[in-house]
């Protein structure tokens, strides 16, 4: 099996080389895009946009208008103009085609690109529409980026031929907004940056020990107490004696706001999968609602970071009636598929300690806290299905068992994503030692921002395989993708969120779209130098290895 999937894969791999040796100089100089796309070919010559030529769609769906209308947007910030967009053509007019196709080879996120001198031609479904979108505006010149006016910006796009499918379903990007909370702009343009990479999922992490950031009706005191800490750790947690900064800090994203960013991102095909965690990182929601520990309280949200003892009391009723009626809120808000509910770090000493937790695990024959947090996850996961949900945790959820649907976020290594492939659960790979941007992307760390730890440069980003090596080719298949998670302790502005998810979310995006035999880093590199351009017209904050 392992022979024969080598065989195919060297194969292919020379293959692609040969079509790429078709490629002119000029298609290396002005095609860079990324993440790569499956295929790429070129002609001489080039199609240049301008104000007669017509956005023409093959059927007239708000999804394909909404397409074109996102790209009439981004013209009209960097040049000043929209284009008229039509469902007919006259025989003369140049356009820009949208048409609907579906192939089962492209799938809904494939597309077909093809560029002549009557215009560009994006075929696929609605999703690989917005694909095509997404390679044409990287075909243009990257001040197309900018929201300033460049009145003689040439909108020259070479002829080149592209088809291009992605190799994973999931592509995600992940956000901590409870250690540091950023205002729902930034989170449009985060949303938008992964909208530029082909990425579709946004997982927002919404509550912590540290802050709770999403609006739940029936639960005021979330909004009032839990979203606000006393004050905020200054420097490194390792530090002694710690010291803090006396302000208080926080903030909520209402309802009507989650809904705002909801909408948003699926005008742009992005999913938002909320976090909720369980039982543990939940010291804000204690704060507020102390009768939901097995202690009682009192409780502060916290103010330094860490992992906290104090988790919700799993022998306690009043618990899960509290988290079904926050998950009943959050699954109106969000149409996902899959809800978060954490399941990471939760120390199990208050429920060895606690006479409630101790009966619920002889009443239900459990052997120990670790099948108590199985219990816990399990009927969660009960509850969430039965509203048509699936859930997704953090790999602890492995340990006591798994519940009986979920899916598996394998963090703290390769380990937790191959047990939960090797019993048929679906994996998003999202390990440390590649996904986590919140480490050093240097060594020379005193040059840098103050950072948690570890080193993560780009090029071992850019060598993830999702894959482990220790799956057979049908295990693989339960492995649908991965994510780089940004965690943002020591990322106070939305600025520093950048310097430390730039330039490695690009990277990232190269790792989830583009299949392994099809790209190297160097030649990644070489595409980057026009990226950066791009990051430079958007204005965007990035780290840059100074070479
Ligand atoms: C995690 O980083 N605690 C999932
Ligand atoms: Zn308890």
């Amino acid at each position: 099996m392992k022979n024969n999937k080598l065989i195919i894969v060297i194969t292919v791999s020379i293959l692609v080389g040969l079509a790429f040796t078709n490629c002119s100089p000029q298609l290396e100089e002005s095609v860079s895009i990324i993440p790569k796309p499956s295929k790429i070919s070129s002609k001489d010559g080039t199609f240049r946009i301008n104000q007669n030529t017509l956005i023409l769609i093959s059927d007239s769906t708000d999804l394909s208008f909404r397409t074109a209308n996102y790209f009439n947007d981004v013209l009209n910030n960097a040049v000043g103009y929209k284009l008229e967009i039509r469902d007919k053509k006259s025989p003369n007019d140049s356009a820009i085609i949208l048409e609907y196709i579906y192939s089962s080879k492209l799938g809904q996120e494939g597309y077909l690109f093809s560029v002549n001198n009557n215009g560009v031609r994006i075929s696929g479904d609605y999703v690989g529409q917005f694909y095509g979108i997404q390679s044409l505006l990287q075909l243009l010149p990257p001040e197309i980026y900018s929201k300033k006016v460049h009145e003689n910006l040439e909108l020259t796009i070479p002829f080149v031929e592209i088809e291009d499918v992605p190799r994973f379903e999931w592509r995600g990007m992940h956000l901590d907004v409870c250690r540091h909370y950023f205002p729902v702009e930034f989170i449009k343009k985060y949303i938008d940056y992964l909208a530029m990479h082909k990425m579709n999922t946004f997982h927002w992490h919404l509550t912590e020990d540290q802050g709770w950031r999403i609006e739940i009706k029936k639960y005021p005191k979330l909004s009032e107490v839990s979203a606000y800490r006393n004050e905020t750790i200054i420097g490194h947690h390792n530090t002694n004696p710690q010291k803090f900064d006396k302000k208080k800090y926080g903030g909520i994203y209402t309802q009507d706001q989650i809904r705002e960013v909801v909408q948003y991102a699926s005008e742009r095909f992005i999913t938002v999968v909320p976090e909720i965690e369980l039982p543990g990182h939940s010291v804000a929601a204690l704060t507020a609602y102390p009768e939901l520990s097995c202690t009682g309280g009192p409780f502060d949200v916290r103010t330094s970071w860490g992992i906290s003892n104090e988790i919700y009391c799993a022998g306690n009723e009043k618990t899960f009636k509290f988290l079904e009626n926050v998950l009943s809120e959050v699954v109106e808000l969000f149409p996902s598929n899959y809800i978060h509910i954490g399941g990471d770090e939760a120390p199990k000493d208050r429920w060895q300690d606690c006479d409630k937790c101790q009966e619920r695990i002889k009443k239900e024959g459990l052997h120990d806290e670790h099948e108590l947090q199985s219990y816990f996850i399990t009927r969660i996961e009960k509850f969430l299905n039965s509203k048509g949900k699936q859930i997704i945790g953090w790999d602890e959820i492995l340990e006591g068992g798994l519940a009986p649907n979920a899916a598996v976020m394998s963090w703290r290594g390769d380990e937790g994503g191959i047990e939960a492939a090797k019993s048929k659960h679906k994996v998003v790979m999202s390990p440390t030692t590649h996904c986590y941007f919140d480490h050093y992307q240097t060594e020379n760390t005193e040059s840098e921002p103050l950072a948690i730890g570890g080193f993560l440069p780009l090029e071992k980003v850019y060598s993830f395989n999702p894959v482990p090596s220790e799956l057979t080719s049908e295990e693989g298949e339960y492995i649908i993708g991965a994510q780089g998670n940004v965690w943002t302790e020591y990322m106070p502005t939305s600025n520093q969120v950048e310097y430390m998810a730039f330039p490695r979310m690009s990277a990232m995006s190269e790792v989830v779209w583009t299949e392994d035999y099809n790209k190297t880093f160097a030649d990644f590199q070489n595409r980057m130098k026009k990226h950066y351009k791009r990051l430079d017209a958007i204005g965007t904050n990035y780290y840059r290895l100074v070479d």
